[in-house]
């Protein structure tokens, strides 16, 4: 052990498990690489103000969580929180957008950062995939990503998450019922800094989680019952279009989310096993991010799915992937003659694609074979001195034990018509 540990609120991916974790990104965004979505990334840190106006002043990811510096060149810089306003700064700053062809498709996988109160499932660092589509307002475009969450998920075996799915209006309906939310909170027994919150941000007082106040907010105004008609039409369509594609969801009146830039519809991925971490995934539209980080008006929508809740979920349904090994020959040499040709051959193996490894540090037979047989290896193969003079190798079948000499000349093209 060194004098160090990694920070408060993270952890390091490790093999075997890092594995799981790269299954689970690839596995997240192949659905999205075949819809049309192109890869982007951004930067790890961005202006603070990109955040403070995007993701909202107010919100606890600005006010609290985020990792604020000001660099020695006097920029005021914040670690990313979240991707969604960088990935849409990143297209208008390409203009993307202007190269007529919306929506702009974008999926990406990182690392975010915020200084929350760690516990299981909650980091300080952590990582997620996700989906923007930027600049088209079609509700086949919302449902799109919500068929191709679940898609995600259940491609990795998952069954015990629940789609939870809602609309935040537009900014001809919010603004009254955000009135309609304020006056009926104002008359509620509620300490001086959730009504002072109900004064800047009304909605997250919904999301509050302290039965004092969830007790009080019973006959709350619904959102739902203050869309205006082209909103409900839109919400409609969308419900409408996830029902025809056989993906179950549930209408959640009460759905708010910690960032915002919401408008119309919202959604959240939520893992049963999870305990209060439970919200695998979220996103929704976002209508109005485009001018409010100073560019035209671009209706979008997206996602992002957490892969540290993900790997969780997994855990909590005792799905195992299905990993294939890694290496599928390790080669171990038998003397210092034998090293530097075994060497060459793997060399040759892996430019022609066959993945192997090499029995390092001048190992034994037996120490060697271990090593062999831990790398996960289909094949072992051995070379000893008398091989060299006859020409040969010993290819090793690691699950039958069955051993053959093969000429050093064909042994490539016998491994790789073997591994198929
Ligand atoms: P979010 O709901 O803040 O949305 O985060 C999405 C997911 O990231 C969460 O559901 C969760 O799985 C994971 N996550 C968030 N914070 C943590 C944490 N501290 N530790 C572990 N996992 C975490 C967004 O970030 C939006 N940008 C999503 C979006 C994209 N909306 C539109 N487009």
């Amino acid at each position: 052990m060194s004098t160090f540990k990694a920070p408060k609120g993270t952890y390091d991916l490790l093999p075997p498990d890092s594995a799981t974790y790269l299954a689970v990104r690839e596995a997240i965004a192949a659905p999205l690489r075949g819809s049309g979505y192109g890869y982007i990334e951004t930067p790890g840190f961005e202006s603070v103000e990109l955040f403070a106006r995007g993701v909202g002043e107010s919100t606890d990811i600005v006010t609290k969580e985020m990792y604020a510096f000001e660099t020695k060149g006097g920029d005021r810089l914040a670690l990313r929180p979240e991707g969604t306003a960088s990935v849409l700064r990143a297209a208008l700053e390409a203009n993307l957008h202007k190269a007529g062809n919306l929506p702009v498709k974008l999926w990406y996988s990182g690392s975010y950062y915020r200084y929350e109160r760690p516990q299981k499932g909650r980091y300080r660092h952590f990582s997620q995939v996700g989906a923007e589509a930027i600049g088209a307002e079609d509700p086949a475009l919302d449902a799109e990503l919500i068929i191709l969450a679940d898609q995600a998920y259940r491609s990795l075996g998952l069954l015990n998450f629940r789609i939870l799915l809602n609309s935040l209006g537009d900014k001809e309906c919010r603004p009254v019922y955000r009135e309609a939310l304020q006056t009926f909170l104002r008359g509620l027994d509620l300490d001086e800094d959730t009504l002072r919150r109900a004064e800047i941000n009304p909605l997250r007082v919904l999301d509050d989680k302290r039965e004092s106040v969830q007790k009080q907010l019973g006959d709350a105004p619904l959102l739902r019952d203050y869309l205006c008609d082209a909103c409900k039409a839109y919400h409609e369509e969308v419900r409408e279009l996830v029902t025809a594609a056989g993906v179950v969801f549930e209408d959640d009146p009460k759905l708010v989310r910690g960032l915002d830039y919401y408008t119309r519809t919202t959604f959240e991925f939520v893992h049963d096993g999870l305990g209060s971490q439970s919200a695998v995934g979220g996103g929704g539209r976002y209508d109005g991010l485009s001018e409010m980080i100073g560019g035209p008006a671009l209706p979008s929508v997206g996602w992002a799915l957490g892969v540290d809740r993900t790997v969780l979920a997994l855990e909590a349904e005792g799905v195992e992937l299905e990993l294939p090994a890694t290496t599928s020959v390790f080669a171990v040499p038998l003397g210092d003659e034998a090293r530097r040709v075994l060497f060459a051959k793997v060399t040759e193996m892996r430019k022609n694609g066959v993945a192997a490894d090499f029995a390092y540090g001048g190992k034994g037979l037996k120490a060697a074979m271990k090593a062999a047989n831990r790398s996960g290896a289909r094949y072992a193969l051995i070379l000893g001195e008398r091989d060299i003079e006859q020409g040969v190798v010993q290819l090793k079948d690691l699950e039958s034990g069955e051993q053959t000499a093969v000429g050093m000349n064909e042994i490539v093209a016998e491994l790789k018509s073997r591994l198929g």
